[in-house]
């Protein structure tokens, strides 16, 4: 089957940049010698056959200078929206814009600030979407948790259920595609949100605890450990 993946970097990284003096989103910022965007391209390509970059096409064409992967097709960049959702929009309608004999059957969503995603992961993914039309990686929620109203807690919310998202999330190609053609403007935080409000079962696969979303300086902290050091200065 022919597997797409949409990078999305489109994103102001407005929580990461408020914690740093930082001027670059958060995707760009150097780790190891790359930009987090660049690391998150390397770790999908040998999985995919197609990657369709979403962003500035000045900032993240440069990012992906000499990208170039043996057996994938690196798309030029198209711009993203407003929304997250709105940038996988524009990724689907780009990959739909493909002739036939090159569109995707399967399609991966990846967050452009998840860096460190293991390609046991992704083929989890690729693997149970022969099974399913949804499928996305996550990990258990291990603290309780509590509901609370006005600091005051109502119940406690059996975690045994509760699992953490993450991404590349997979789905058939054409369904994606249609259900975000008939979304509505509300942002999805996640795809797999768009098939379950339309009824279909997204199933889950193991995500990993290295699969961290640069969202907070913290995160940072940890993404340094695992690729190495950021060579942007930081405060704080
Ligand atoms: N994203 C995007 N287009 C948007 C919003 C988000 O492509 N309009 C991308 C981000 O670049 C990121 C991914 O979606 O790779 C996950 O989103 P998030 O972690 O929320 O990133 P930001 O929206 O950039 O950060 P924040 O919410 O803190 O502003
Ligand atoms: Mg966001």
């Amino acid at each position: 089957m022919r597997v797409a993946a949409i990078l999305l970097a489109a994103g102001q990284g407005s929580r990461y940049s408020a914690q740093t003096a930082t001027s670059v989103a958060k995707q760009y910022v150097t780790l190891g010698g790359r930009p987090v965007i660049r690391h998150a391209a390397d770790a999908l390509a040998p999985h995919v056959g197609i990657i369709q970059p979403v962003g500035d096409p000045v900032l993240l064409g440069s990012a992906l200078e000499g990208f170039t992967p043996s057996g994938c097709t690196v798309l030029p960049v198209v711009p993203g929206g407003d929304t997250r959702q709105a940038s996988v929009r524009a990724g689907l309608d780009a990959l739909d814009r493909l002739p036939e004999s090159a569109r995707p059957e399967l399609v991966l969503i990846h967050d452009g600030a998840r860096p460190y995603v293991p390609g046991s992961v992704t083929q989890g993914v690729i693997a149970a979407l022969e099974q399913h039309a949804g499928v996305i990686p996550a990990v258990p929620v291990a603290d309780t948790i509590k509901r609370a109203k006005n600091g005051i807690i109502t119940d406690t919310v059996p975690r045994t259920d509760l699992f953490r998202a993450q991404t590349p999330q997979g789905f058939r190609f054409a369904l994606l595609r249609d259900l975000h053609r008939g979304a509505t403007a509300a942002d999805a935080t996640d795809d797999a949100a768009l098939l379950e409000q339309a009824g279909h079962h997204v199933a889950i696969v193991p995500g990993s605890e290295d699969n961290i979303k640069l969202t907070y300086k913290e995160d940072l902290v940890r993404l340094e450990r695992l690729i190495g050091p950021t060579l942007l200065p930081r405060t704080g």
